[in-house]
């Protein structure tokens, strides 16, 4: 169970890998969470991931979990909450992509989009299920800065994420008053493996900053994050900016 700050005693991570995931586990398994389980493609770098937080102290378990197969969704998280009560579900997996290469391919430009919206769907529909059966707990969706208005050099990632921003939201509204919390959670540029070789965007951040935000947003019981919170008002103009300039901004 959360205790009386909304932090969790145990956590699920969709995209055990990710780099911001596993900071916020880290300062979470600081606080107070002691169970973790680390969801996705099996590898060395999953398998190092869980010894890394078992090392903190947190009993850390793995378990295969693939974005792009929709049809295992319910096996592999039924498995994590067969074995106990989770507090907090954080959705972390997404690709970049490529753009360039996916305009020409769009066979590679659909994967992005499963993989950042439809199978965010699917594992989201799950775990909220799976919540609201036990009757509390977090869904912590890390959506994007770029859901917010689709660039020319990023809308088949961009587009993904504005998808599942949306439908995060609905997901949110349709379980308010259940004891199921959802939470958006919007990063900018984070400083990950995801965005290496990038030119660095203003208001870059790093993956320990979306973890204390995230931290922020379950004490706040938030339905809106983002990172840096400045990054707030300066989306809010560039999603009102004519289409006309906005077009014309290098970004
Ligand atoms: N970095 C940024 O600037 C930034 C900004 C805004 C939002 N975000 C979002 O934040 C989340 C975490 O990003 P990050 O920076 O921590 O990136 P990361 O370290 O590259 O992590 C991405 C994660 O997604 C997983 N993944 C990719 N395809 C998958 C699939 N088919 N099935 C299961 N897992 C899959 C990866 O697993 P593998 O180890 O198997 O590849 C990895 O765990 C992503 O959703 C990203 O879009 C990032």
């Amino acid at each position: 169970m959360k205790d009386a700050f909304g932090l969790p005693q145990s956590l699920l991570v969709l995209g055990g890998t990710s780099e911001i995931a596993l900071a916020t586990a880290r300062r979470l398994i600081a606080r107070r969470t002691r169970t973790v389980w680390l969801a996705g493609r099996p590898s060395p770098a999953l398998d190092r991931a869980a010894a890394s937080l078992r090392a903190l102290g947190a009993d850390t378990r793995t378990v295969a979990f693939d974005a792009l197969d929709p049809a295992g969704h319910e096996a592999a998280l039924g498995k994590v909450f067969a074995e106990g009560d989770i507090d907090l579900v954080l959705l972390a997996f997404g690709v970049r992509g490529d753009q360039a290469r996916d305009e020409r391919d769009p066979a590679a430009a659909v994967r992005v989009a499963q993989t950042n919206y439809t199978g965010a769907v699917s594992a989201a529909l799950i775990a909220a299920r799976a919540l609201q059966h036990q009757g509390h707990g977090s869904l912590v969706v890390l959506t994007s800065a770029a859901a917010e208005r689709a660039r020319r050099a990023d809308f088949i990632h961009g587009s993904g994420k504005a998808g599942l921003d949306a439908f995060a939201q609905g997901l949110g509204d349709a379980l308010y008053g259940t004891g199921v919390h959802v939470m958006v959670v919007r990063p900018g540029f984070v400083r990950t493996r995801m965005t290496s070789g990038l030119p660095e965007a203003p208001l870059a951040t790093t993956p320990e900053a979306v973890a204390t935000a995230v931290e922020l947003g379950l004490r706040r019981r938030s339905e809106t994050v983002w990172v840096p919170g400045a990054l707030r008002l300066v989306m809010s103009a560039v999603r009102h900016m004519p289409r006309g300039v906005f077009r014309r901004l290098p970004l």
